[in-house]
C-alpha cells in the first residue's frame, strides 16, 4: 500500500529547499502557455512551453505574510502535490485564499488536491477562496470545505467577492477583475463566476475536465474563456466545538 504523508508549515517554517522542490513541481506539472500568451503577456510566454516559477517568486508572491501557509503531500517519499494559502482579514473575518495548488501528473485523480486543501485549513478561517482555470481545483475546494459546489452560495460570492479581492495583500488577486453574470446581470459571455486575470495558461486540459464534469453535474460557475479563471468563495463550516457549544446553549435555553 502507498505511504501518503501530508505536512503543513506556516510561512516562517518554509525553507528554501522546500520552495526549490515546490518550484520544480510547479514548473514540471502546472501547465503550458496558450497560443495567445506571448502577444498578451510578453515574449517569455512561448506557446506550448511550460509555465515556470522560481523559489524567490514563490516566497514573495505566495507566502507574503506570517499567516500564509504551505502544505505538501509525499507518496512513498516523492513530492506528489502541494498548496499555498495566504490569509487576510476583512470586517473581522479571516479569508484563507489558496494561492497555488499543483498535483504531479502521475498522482492526479486520487483525492490528493482535496486532501491538501483540507490539510491547509486552520481553526479561525471564516472564508475559503480559490481562483483557478481548472474545475478540479474548485471541486477539490468544495470537497475539502464540505460545501458541494452545486449548492454553494452564489449570493455570498456575489455580495463579498469584490471587497475580499480588494483587501488582498497579493497583487495579482487584488488586480483580478470580476467577470460573469453573477457580478453583472448584463454579461452575455457565458461566464458566471470568473475573474479576468490576464493569465494565458493553455486551457485544453481544464476544458476537457469541464466537459467531463458537466456530464455528471450542473456546473454553476459558467464557461471558461482565455485569460480568465473561475472564482469560488466558500464560507467555512464551523468545527464541531462551536456546534456542540451552540447545541449546549440550545439545550439549556
Ligand atoms: C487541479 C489539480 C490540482 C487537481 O488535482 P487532483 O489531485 O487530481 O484532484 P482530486 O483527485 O483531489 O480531485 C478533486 C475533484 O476534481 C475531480 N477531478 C480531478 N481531476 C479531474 C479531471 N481531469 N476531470 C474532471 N474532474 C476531475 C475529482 O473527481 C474530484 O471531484 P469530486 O470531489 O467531486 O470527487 C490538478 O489537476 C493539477 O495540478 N492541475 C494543474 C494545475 C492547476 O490547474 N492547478 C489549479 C490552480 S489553483
Amino acid at each position: 500500500m502507498d505511504k501518503k504523508v501530508y505536512e503543513g508549515f506556516m510561512s516562517d517554517e518554509v525553507t528554501d529547499e522546500m520552495l526549490g522542490e515546490a518550484a520544480k513541481l510547479f514548473s514540471e506539472n502546472y501547465g503550458v502557455w496558450s497560443e495567445h500568451a506571448a502577444e498578451r503577456m510578453g515574449k517569455f510566454a512561448k506557446a506550448g512551453h511550460p509555465i515556470r516559477l522560481s523559489k524567490e517568486r514563490l516566497r514573495n508572491e505566495y507566502l507574503p505574510s506570517e499567516i500564509s501557509s504551505y502544505v505538501r503531500v509525499t507518496v512513498n517519499g516523492h513530492l506528489a502535490g502541494n498548496a499555498f494559502a495566504c490569509r487576510w482579514s476583512i470586517d473581522g473575518r479571516t479569508i484563507c485564499w489558496i494561492t497555488q495548488l499543483v498535483v504531479h501528473h502521475d498522482y492526479r485523480e486520487r483525492g490528493l488536491a482535496a486532501g491538501l486543501l483540507d490539510e491547509i485549513r486552520l481553526d479561525g478561517d471564516d472564508v475559503y477562496s480559490v481562483m483557478s482555470s481548472h474545475p478540479a481545483a474548485c471541486l477539490a475546494a468544495s470537497r475539502a470545505y464540505k460545501r458541494p459546489i452545486d449548492t454553494a452560495s452564489l449570493e455570498f460570492m456575489k455580495d463579498n467577492a469584490q471587497s475580499i479581492i480588494k483587501a488582498s495583500p497579493v497583487g495579482y488577486i487584488r488586480d483580478a477583475k470580476l467577470r460573469g453574470r453573477l457580478f453583472d446581470s448584463e454579461d452575455t459571455s457565458g461566464l458566471v463566476s470568473s475573474v479576468n486575470t490576464g493569465f494565458f495558461v493553455d486551457h485544453a486540459e481544464p476544458l476537457e475536465a469541464l466537459a467531463w464534469v458537466r456530464e455528471s453535474m450542473d456546473w454553476p460557475l459558467g464557461e471558461l474563456l482565455d485569460g480568465h479563471e473561475f472564482i469560488l468563495i466558500l464560507q467555512a463550516r464551523r468545527r464541531s466545538r462551536s456546534r456542540s457549544s451552540s447545541s449546549r446553549r440550545n439545550a439549556t435555553s
